[in-house]
């Protein structure tokens, strides 16, 4: 397992980050604690939840309900200081006005329900779940600056940021002497590829930690899906998964073939094939993976060293 600083922070962080969108949600209690344990036996010490993650993301709820959160608070009893914290802030959490978004108000209430339900004093990076056109960023700024300074919180990050927003928002942080965002999170892999345009290399320009989710595109870079309308008993799209749909194109069914190809030819699975592709991009820091079942932890982790040459980058490459 590589170890690698969170941006320009002094904390180090593991190349694979678990993922815990299926805790509560997906798979239950016993089956989450059982992955998140054997993650941290196997060297990941970097997780990441966000106060919306759980039942509420399928049920007729129109907001997030928290049970990731608060199985992982159960879990970590005891060992909280083992593992490097990241959770997230932004989504829909209950009916009320002002119960989702990045104003103050919101961000100030959200703190402490996470941290209560992570049982901790303390979360080491928290993000905002995406960008709210419709909070001023100077007031989301000074109120997770707020957080810093009162020791709820160590880093702050953004997810689904562009370049220019976290531009924008470096700039406001540098003129008012507010925290930095210290990384982002987007989503990366060999199908959904549009941040290499403007968001990696503006990331690797400014020191910016780059933390991928959905590396195996949600489930469909392990092959596991033959088409559309074929989805087995134990998948995520069997259990309700709306956006991995997007993902069911004619298009992509090829191009899984064809890195499935070559993949074989590598001696590995085709999710460890993607995952890999993931780690071996410089301005990566580290891949979220969403582990469902304990050997997704073990694939991961047993692939997370593999260096690829520069001929098997370009034979990826010249897939199309
Ligand atoms: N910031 C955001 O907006 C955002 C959005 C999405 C996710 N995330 C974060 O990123 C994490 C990962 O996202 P993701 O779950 O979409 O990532 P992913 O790693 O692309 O997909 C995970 C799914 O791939 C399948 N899989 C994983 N390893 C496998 C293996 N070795 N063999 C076969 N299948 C395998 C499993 O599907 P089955 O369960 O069907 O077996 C698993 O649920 C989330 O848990 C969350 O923390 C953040």
């Amino acid at each position: 397992m590589q170890y690698k600083k969170l941006g320009k922070t002094g904390l180090d962080v593991s190349s694979i980050c678990l993922g815990t969108m299926a805790f509560g949600r997906w798979i239950d209690e016993e089956a989450s604690q059982t992955i998140l344990y054997q993650a941290m036996e196997e060297g990941i010490n970097f997780i990441d939840t966000a106060n919306y993650y759980g039942k509420g993301q399928d049920t007729e709820v129109p907001y997030g309900t928290g049970e990731s959160e608060e199985i992982i608070g159960r879990a970590l009893k005891g060992r909280r200081d083992e593992v490097v914290l990241a959770t997230k802030v932004g989504i829909r959490m209950g009916h009320g006005m002002n119960e989702s978004g990045l104003s103050r108000s919101h961000i100030m209430k959200e703190i402490d329900n996470s941290l209560q339900r992570l049982q901790t004093d303390y979360i080491d990076l928290y993000q905002v779940h995406l960008f709210d056109q419709n909070a001023p960023l100077e007031e989301t700024l000074r109120a997770l600056d707020d957080v810093v300074r009162s020791g709820k919180v160590r880093y702050i990050g953004c997810s689904n940021y562009a370049a220019w927003q976290i531009m924008k928002a470096h700039g406001i942080s540098e003129k008012m002497n507010l925290e930095k965002y210290v990384s982002v999170q987007p989503q990366y892999n060999l199908l959904s590829r549009e941040i290499e345009q403007e968001l990696l290399p503006f990331c690797e320009s400014e020191g910016v930690g780059v933390m991928v989710y959905s590396p195996m595109a949600r489930g469909m870079l392990s092959g596991k899906y033959k088409s559309r309308d074929d989805a087995p008993p134990e998948s995520r799209a069997a259990k309700g998964e709306r956006l991995i749909q997007n993902y069911f194109t004619e298009r992509n069914f090829e191009l899984v073939g064809k890195y499935r190809e070559l993949a074989e030819k590598n001696e590995v699975s085709l999710s460890q094939f993607a995952l890999s592709w993931v780690l071996n991009q410089p301005a990566v820091s580290s891949a979220i993976v969403g582990a469902s079942k304990p050997y997704h932890v073990t694939d991961a982790v047993n692939i997370s060293d593999w260096k690829w040459s520069p001929e098997l980058i370009r034979e990826a490459e010249n897939i199309n």
